[in-house]
Parts: C-alpha cells; structure tokens; sequence
C-alpha cells in the first residue's frame, strides 16, 4: 500500500486515553501530598478555633489548635506547615519591634509545634506587615519603604524565628538583599542548616485580599505595595531576582502568586533547576471556594486540577490553603 493510501488517520491520539488503566500509564505528572506547605494563621487565647470570613473554610487557631492543626498535617503525610500571626492592635508598632520579640506569636508557636510534633518541617513568614502600624512589609519614612533600614529589622525577625527553631525562613518582604544578609546572620550565629525559600519573584498582585483580613493588615494598609513587590507585566525581572536571591544564599524560590504566573514558574525552573514552589494566595483559594459555594463550579475537582497545574508547570511544591482537602483527597 502506498503511504497516501493508509488508513487515516495514522496516528490515533484518543487510543492513549481510553481508559483509566491506559490514561495512568501515560499519565506525566504526580500529585503528592509531599509536594504541599500549608499556611496556618496563629491568634492569641486558648482552645481558639476563628473562621476567616473571606476564606471559607479557613480559621485562625491559638497555639494549642495550631498544634493539633501540624499533627493532623503530619499524619497525612503533608512535610511542612507554614505560620502567618494573626497579631493584636497593641502589640503593633512602629519599630514592629514584636517582630523579634522571641516570645511572639509565631514564635511560641514554632517552639509548641517543635515540642509536639517534632517530625514536620516549620516555615516562617519574614516581613514586617504583620507587626507595623501601616501594613507595609517595611518601614514608612515619609512616602517611602525604605529598604536598607528594614534589611536590618528583617535580619533580627529572622534570627528570633531561627532560635525558636524554626526550619525554613520565608523572607516574602521584597526588599533588596535581604537573603544575604539574612543569610550571614543565620551563618554568624551558628544557624548553617537552616533554610530560606525565598519570595523571589513576588507580584504586586490583587490576589492577596483575603490574607490581609486573615492577618488583619487590610484596614491598615496605606497605599499599595508597587513600589517593592513585582510588576505583573514583568517574566525577566523574575529571572534576575531569582538568579540573584540563589547567589546570596537562597535554597529554595518561590513564585507568587500561583494560577495566572504559571508561565513564570516554568521559566524560573527552566532556566535554574533549582528546588521552585509556587504560592496558591487566598485570593485564589476564595474564588474556587466561592464558585464552589455558588454550585458554579466542582469545588474539588476545581481544586485537584489547580494543584496538578502546578506539577505539570514544573513546581517542585506548592503553599496551598487546601493542603489538608488535598492529601485527604489523595488518601
Ligand atoms: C506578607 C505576605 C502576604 C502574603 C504572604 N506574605 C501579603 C502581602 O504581601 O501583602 C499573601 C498570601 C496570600 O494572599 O495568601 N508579606
């Protein structure tokens, strides 16, 4: 038979989706409950379990409940919770000197969980917002945020949170060479293994809503935060933070938010092969959530597909607010 006489077509793409057997055979990417960090809001009081009224689902715990929170994470098999304070109006300030204080929120709750449950991974927030009186992740001087002076702030925040034993330091601040100087700190006072996941390529995005309610930083927030967080038109400025952070001592580097920079997490891995995790931010979260609550949408299935999304794209991991729904799913 000549070739313009074969059967068409030749190549028959719907055989290797046949069935379930054929489509996990060919199946490219794996969803793990090891590839998931979940971020947990900490509050003050005792027994405390508060829901977060922009992410449904989603609750600030006292330190006792965060601990329960790290058990059950542990249990299914999720490596590493990640702690956001939820911190009171008087203990904000200023100098956000409570961001060092060793006896803080997040930092009793890092020494409860170490305690406890001493198996899973602790990761830590490093920026100011949570301990200003204006909301922004360094410190204001007139119409500035200024940078070297909150370097120094962010090195002291982030050695407190490496004495109370804290495993990966999460600088998400933005500010110009924070790694490295945090890093020589960290090495100076004899912290060498403990890791940083740096916020590498951070975007001024309006997806972040939801978490400032959670951590009660919305009201406060004056202005935006343009002028250290990334350009949402921007795919090399990444590259160029990314290179630079893993040069001053980065291990692991993040994109944020996670859907709609997908095309960034795949060139960030490309070009570095370094260990890459995107953030799933709570707006993201609140508009499956809310679709789902809607019937608009298959919440759960909205919410397996956005997670695989993310593997297929190259991500090593992803901080997701469904880590638990995810591993339960995943059983
Ligand atoms: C603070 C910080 C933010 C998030 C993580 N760390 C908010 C911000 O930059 O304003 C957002 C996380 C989310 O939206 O889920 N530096």
């Amino acid at each position: 038979m000549r070739p313009s006489q074969a059967p068409f077509p030749a190549t028959r793409l719907r055989r290797t989706r046949r069935s379930p057997a054929i489509r996990a055979l060919v199946s490219e990417t794996t969803l793990t409950p090891a590839d998931l960090i979940w971020p947990v809001f900490v509050r003050d009081g005792d027994g405390v379990e508060e829901p977060v009224p922009s992410m449904p689902g989603v609750i600030r715990r006292s330190v006792d409940k965060v601990v329960e929170a790290a058990r059950e994470a542990a249990d299914l098999g999720i490596p590493a919770i990640c702690l956001f304070p939820y911190t009171s109006q008087e203990n904000r300030s200023a100098d956000c000197a409570e961001a060092w204080n060793p006896d803080n929120l997040s930092n009793r709750a890092t020494r409860a969980i170490k305690q406890a449950v001493p198996d899973i991974a602790i990761m830590t927030d490093v920026a100011l917002d949570p301990y200003s009186d204006t909301g922004h992740d360094g410190f204001v001087v007139g119409d500035e945020i200024v940078n070297d002076e909150t370097v120094e702030a962010l090195v002291k925040q982030a050695l407190s949170q490496a004495e109370a034993g804290v495993d990966i330091i999460g600088p998400s601040d933005m500010m110009d060479g924070r790694i490295g100087a945090i890093r020589n700190a960290l090495e100076s006072a004899g912290h060498k293994n403990v890791l940083l996941l740096s916020y590498a390529a951070k975007y001024a995005s309006a997806f972040y809503g939801p978490f400032r309610d959670a951590v009660g930083a919305s009201g406060a927030l004056k202005g935006d935060k343009k002028t250290y967080q990334m350009d949402p038109a921007n795919s090399d400025e990444a590259l160029r933070l990314v290179d630079r952070d893993l040069r001053e001592g980065a291990d692991m580097v993040m994109v944020k938010p996670g859907l709609p920079y997908l095309d960034i997490c795949r060139r960030v891995k490309d070009t570095f092969g370094a260990p890459t995790y995107a953030y799933q931010v709570s707006g993201e979260y609140a508009m499956i959530m809310g679709a789902a609550q809607n019937g608009w949408i298959d919440g759960d299935r909205a919410m397996m597909e956005s997670l695989m999304a993310f593997k297929r794209a190259g991500c090593d991991g992803v901080l997701t607010y469904f880590a638990p729904a995810v591993a339960r799913a995943l059983g």
